[in-house]
């Protein structure tokens, strides 16, 4: 098993195929942003599982393929099917905007996906061009059904609440996912770059407070897939909601995850700099035990925590730079 510094078992990669993305979420990519990744530096599908593996045999069980929006890197249910073939790789999961969801559903499913996660702030049309900068709700709903038609272990809503911009669209998005049967995961913004440094995000803490009561929400202790959410369930357990508290309540002590960005570069915090670039090491055709010594030496670079509110302009890289 991987353990860093401060005893953290690290056993979740999150790995970023691609910087891009065909939204630009007001907390995340800047509008008119030009500086992605040159093609030439990306990872190949081959480089990523090589990475995947030794993470793999140095005890890593679970995997998530992100971005940028990672259904826009060509053929990703052929690199799906190959990381979940790898030995050691127990759950294969990706986080993903949905707007082309409907047309690769299946194939990530045969390719040994079992969970989604699906980006959407709201459920109102306008609302959701405004945020991200498109009229993609349609798109997003479609791919949501044909997710839920095709059956995965788990989909997920992750909803980012704004101050006055989608704050009044929760209760809808609650009867939403209890209608699919969908969990609903908050999410407090982070000061990530300029975007990200410019959001107002609420206080979960004291949302929880107002939907506690309107839906008889029970604490949960399932962990759901082992990240930072705390998760409630309403007393039928037809819908839970998960709550990522990364501001008002951090949860860095048991931070348990790595990010590997489109350049393969290992980051360690989202909030911090400290990082280790595996992409040199690859393409100079370093053996697996060199790998796996720097993939350990990049682990024990992960700092105790990040400093999002000591620090609020520290991180210049918005999420999609880093891997969501
Ligand atoms: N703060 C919080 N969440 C963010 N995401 C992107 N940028 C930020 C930010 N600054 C989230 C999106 C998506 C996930 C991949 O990352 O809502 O669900
Ligand atoms: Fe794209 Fe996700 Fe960033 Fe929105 S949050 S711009 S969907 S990467």
């Amino acid at each position: 098993m991987l353990s860093d510094r401060f005893g953290r078992t690290i056993d979740y990669l999150r790995i970023s195929v691609t910087d891009r993305c065909d939204l630009r979420c007001s907390y995340c990519i800047p509008k008119g942003f030009k500086g992605f990744e040159e093609p030439e530096n990306w990872l190949t599908f081959d480089e990523i599982s090589r990475v995947v593996a030794a993470f793999a045999r140095l005890g890593t069980r679970r995997f998530r393929l992100t971005g940028g929006e990672p259904l826009l890197r060509r053929n990703l249910p052929a690199l799906a099917a190959s990381l979940s073939a790898l030995p050691g790789v127990e759950d294969l999961s990706l986080s993903t905007n949905a707007t082309q969801l409907s047309q690769h559903a299946q194939a990530l499913r045969d390719a040994g996906v079992r969970r989604i996660n699906v980006s959407l702030d709201s459920l109102r049309g306008e609302c959701v061009t405004s945020i991200t900068g498109s009229d993609s709700l349609g798109k997003v709903l479609s791919g949501l059904a044909t997710a839920s038609r095709i059956g995965f272990d788990a989909i997920k809503i992750n909803m980012v609440p704004m101050q006055g911009i989608n704050d009044g669209d929760i209760e809808a998005m609650v009867a939403f996912c209890i209608e699919h049967g969908f969990i609903l995961r908050l999410i407090e913004a982070m000061p990530m770059g300029s975007t990200g440094q410019h959001t107002v995000g609420l206080n979960l803490q004291t949302l929880l407070g107002q939907l506690q009561p309107r839906f008889g929400l029970l604490p949960s202790t399932a962990s759901l897939g082992g990240g930072p959410a705390r998760y409630w369930r309403t007393p039928d357990g037809k819908f839970t909601l998960g709550l990522i508290t990364p501001i008002s309540q951090h949860f860095c002590a048991t931070c348990n995850r790595v990010r590997l960005s489109v350049d393969g570069t290992l980051y360690m915090c989202l909030g911090q700099e400290e990082r280790f670039e595996l992409r040199p090491l690859l393409r100079a055709g370093c053996s697996d035990a060199e790998l796996e010594a720097a993939i350990r030496a990049a682990i024990e670079l992960k700092p105790e925590k990040h400093e999002f509110l000591e620090k609020p302009a520290r991180v210049v890289r918005f999420m999609s730079m880093t891997g969501g």
